[in-house]
């Protein structure tokens, strides 16, 4: 990890981390000069307020960080503003912070480091440096940094140069990394697999559509299963998307982007699960060999689907993979997706979906989010809604009649391809920041994982 020393030096500026009730005090017992400086800078200790205090050279004498309210799950984009604020240098906090502030602080510092340079020619950004938080678990923020770092990286590289090879292509090398078996099915060899769904959505595309299947881990501990969605660019296929919807679906490919990081998180951690990871990857296009509306698609599970919109193409490869992943009755199934439009209407941008068929896993997720810094918000799997799926010439359409409740249509018609006794999380998620906020540049973003992680930690904890 770059921008972190393992030690301080005889230059090493102190960061004194202050929460609001504490900040009085803190300050009767500082210097005259340090005492009018912060009151002619109109310092206050709110969450992410930062001051710059000389010394008695009138060199940088101490880093002052407001905490606000002073909950340590907002430490990392709290910290996250430091790196950005500060001169080049060494710093380090000052005080001993507790093990998970520690690991927030760090985290958040080395997330805004975080630079998409790969068709810049300037040269990045030189960030200062953090003495390594003596209580933080470095592996910890190693794991989750590299996490958001893959996730951006990939949904962040436009569709020419992310195509379902090129994909498929770095899912393989961690795959490869962590010594995990991993397998790739393309173009027609989906129809003999039987993959019919992920094959007839990514026809359409001269760049084939393919399905990545990874296996790692003790074959007799608890299975594991991820799938995402892995829509490289979604123009909405003959269903055109308008310019202004079309603009961000490079980002289509961020559950399966999600779902990569979330694998290698793990297989780094070593949870002792099964892992299984599954990748449908395809590129939704406009062209002569796309498939069409009111095509009857074959899937895996047997069940036949209209298409009413070619643009409802992430449930149709979702569903394959989901009843692939089902017939091994893992402990638990997670798919992550870039699903609906719908979702951001409910909850916001910044606010994935989580649908689940378990309480208690769902629970699980909603709270180690909170821990983490890193929230979902639970929208249900209404069956009174399942009817507007209804088709008459198929077993189910892709979408439904009704133009409402749209996020939760999409998950039903997931649902359809899952068993009753499986427990099964959704996750629909949006894989992008429209606006730059310390840490969270504009672009790419995993949203969600963290999260998920936390909670797998806690459900299959290392021995
Ligand atoms: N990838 C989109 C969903 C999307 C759009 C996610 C914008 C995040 C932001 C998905 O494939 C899609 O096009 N969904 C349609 C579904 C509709 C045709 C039923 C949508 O949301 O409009
Ligand atoms: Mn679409
Ligand atoms: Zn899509």
């Amino acid at each position: 990890m770059d921008n972190f020393a393992t030690r301080a030096n005889a230059k090493t500026v102190p960061i004194t981390a202050i929460a609001r009730k504490d900040y009085k005090r803190w300050l009767g017992g500082q210097s005259k000069p340090t005492q009018a400086w912060l009151k002619a800078t109109e310092f206050s200790p709110e969450a992410g307020h930062v001051a710059l205090v000389p010394n008695r050279d009138g060199g940088l004498g101490r880093v002052l960080l407001g905490l606000g309210s002073e909950l340590s799950n907002t430490m990392i984009w709290v910290c996250s503003v430091l790196p950005g604020k500060l001169p080049q240098g060494r710093y380090a906090f000052e005080d001993e912070l507790d093990p998970g502030s520690a690991e927030a602080a760090a985290l958040g510092w080395a997330l805004a480091t975080y630079q998409f340079s790969r068709y810049r020619k300037q040269a990045p950004e030189q960030f200062p440096t953090l003495v390594w938080p003596a209580q933080a678990d470095r592996a910890a923020v190693e794991r989750a940094r590299n996490a958001t770092f893959l996730v951006r990286d990939l949904i962040n590289t436009p569709a020419a140069d992310l195509g379902p090879a090129e994909l498929a292509e770095q899912a393989l090398a961690i795959a490869a990394e962590h010594e995990a078996e991993a397998q790739v099915i393309v173009g027609e060899e989906l129809l003999d697999a039987n993959y019919p769904a992920i094959y007839a959505v990514g026809k359409g595309s001269p760049r084939e559509p393919r399905l990545f299947d990874m296996r790692w881990g003790d074959e007799d501990a608890p299975k594991l299963t991820l799938v995402g969605k892995g829509v490289v660019f979604d123009t909405g296929g003959l269903d055109i998307k308008t310019s202004g919807n079309m603009k961000l679906m490079k980002k289509d490919m961020g559950g399966a982007a999600m779902m990569l990081a979330l694998a290698q998180m793990i297989m780094a951690a070593g949870l002792p699960v099964r892992l299984r990871l599954l990748l449908p990857i395809v590129e939704n296009s406009v062209s002569g060999e796309a498939y069409r509306p009111l095509d009857v698609l074959d899937t895996r599970k047997g069940l036949t689907v209209e298409v009413g919109n070619t643009d409802a193409e992430g449930r149709l490869i979702l569903c394959d993979a989901l009843h692939e992943a089902d017939t091994e009755n893992p402990d638990l199934l997670i798919d992550f997706a870039t699903l609906t439009g719908a979702a951001r209407v409910a909850l916001g941008t910044d606010l994935p979906a989580l649908f689940s068929t378990d309480d208690e896993v769902a629970q699980a997720i909603l709270a180690a989010g909170e821990q983490v810094d890193d929230p979902l918000w639970r929208m249900p799997l209404f069956r009174a809604y399942r009817r507007g799926l209804d088709s008459k010439v198929a077993d189910l359409n892709n979408i439904s009649s009704s133009p409402f409740g749209g996020a939760i249509a999409a998950a039903l018609f997931l649902q359809e391809f899952v068993g009753k006794q499986t427990k099964w999380v959704h996750v629909d998620t949006m894989g992008w920041n429209l606006g730059a906020r310390p840490g969270r540049p504009i672009g790419g973003e995993a949203m969600g994982v963290r999260a998920v992680f936390r909670m797998l930690e806690q459900r299959y904890p290392v021995a």
